[in-house]
């Protein structure tokens, strides 16, 4: 008989509450970590579930039946991402991207794109919000999606082989579903789209020229991503990274390629373009070439803890000052001091 423990802590979980300053200064708009990187963009996690099981990210046998997924009052609600938001545009933040889990599986999710849509940034723009989802609902939901607000999405596809995408997504989704919702949002809209295929050697790297030919000249942007360690749940292997500089060596050998200059300080991933004007790729190289030092995100977990890191360990718990006796401005203080 296997006997199942119970950690009593899980560092994985460890936050603490932020300390809230008795003398409150205005937002300067201009939020930066003890690092100085300015805070520009916030990925806000809106569930911990999700209908896939990447063995890289929801691995089957960590995430099964028995797994502790977040009670519903665990999560922060729809007002109170809200006013988060307003609290962290009030301090510079231009671009919200909702992910989970897979963020199409929280129920209403258009009700929040409405709230966050109404936000303008500290210099009068609407906020730019985007989304990062599987597309297994997006064929259903592009078109709600789109009138809520959304204004672009990234979709997660890691090959075009039908039993190789079944065996990656591990519930055997079939891709021809995927395909359909990539079409669908394009078709209302929902552009410039992205596609991030996460690149594992062995598994699915023979997918990186059939993905390359299917999106070139269709507008969509391919991004591929090295393989990374998220943790010691997924048995991660060096050998399994198929690093970024062979990605672009495999697409040169049938596609001249060009380096293309980044859009801002801190983008993720490094763009190329194809000599003949089929559109553009990214490669992100999150193994062969650690980003942090000009990152410029802050991630909001489904249950109101705030991370400046991917990898750190502790978060801040914002859920405890909406749910205690704070006013926004002293939110937003606290915020401040982070
Ligand atoms: N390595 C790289 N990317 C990952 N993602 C999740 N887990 C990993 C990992 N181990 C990214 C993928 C996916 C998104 C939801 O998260 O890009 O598209
Ligand atoms: Fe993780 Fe996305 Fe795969 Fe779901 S679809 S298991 S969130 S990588």
């Amino acid at each position: 008989m296997t006997v199942k423990i119970i950690p009593i802590a899980d560092i994985r979980y460890a936050s603490r509450v932020p300390h809230v300053p008795a003398q409150i200064q205005t937002p300067s708009g201009l939020l930066a970590d003890t690092l100085g990187r300015p805070l520009r963009d916030l990925r806000i996690s809106v569930t911990d579930r999700c209908n896939f099981r990447c063995s890289y990210c929801m691995p089957r046998e960590v995430f099964d039946k028995d797994y502790a997924f977040l009670p519903q009052t665990s999560l922060l609600s729809f007002e109170e991402i809200t006013r988060l938001a307003r609290i962290f545009v009030a301090h510079g933040v231009e671009k919200i991207r909702l992910t989970g889990g897979e963020p199409l599986l929280r129920k209403h999710i258009e009700v929040l794109i409405e709230m966050l849509a109404k936000i303008k940034t500290t210099s009068g723009q609407p906020l730019d919000i985007t989304l990062t989802t599987n597309a297994s609902l997006l064929a259903k939901k592009a078109q709600s999606l789109k009138d809520a607000g959304l204004q672009r999405v990234t979709v997660s596809l890691d090959g075009l082989d039908d039993a190789i995408f079944r065996r990656m997504n591990d519930v055997d989704f079939p891709v021809a579903e995927v395909l359909k919702g990539i079409e669908a949002a394009q078709r209302v809209g929902l552009a410039p789209l992205k596609v991030n295929m996460v690149v594992k050697r062995g598994t699915n790297d023979a997918e990186i020229l059939p993905m390359a030919r299917h999106f070139r000249h269709s507008g969509v942007v391919l991004r591929f991503i090295e393989y990374m360690d998220v943790g010691a749940t997924n048995g991660w292997r060096m050998d399994e990274v198929l690093p970024s500089a062979q990605v672009i060596e495999r697409l040169q050998t049938e596609f001249p390629m060009l380096a293309v200059n980044p859009n801002y300080a801190g983008e993720t991933a490094e763009r190329w373009r194809y000599a003949d004007g089929g559109g553009e790729v990214g490669v992100i190289s999150s193994v062969t070439h650690a980003f942090c030092g000009d990152c410029n995100r802050a991630r909001l977990s489904t249950e109101g803890k705030l991370f400046l890191c991917l990898f750190a360990s502790q978060g801040q718990d914002l859920r405890a000052l909406l749910r205690g006796d704070f006013s926004d401005e002293q939110i937003g203080g606290a915020v401040g001091h982070i």
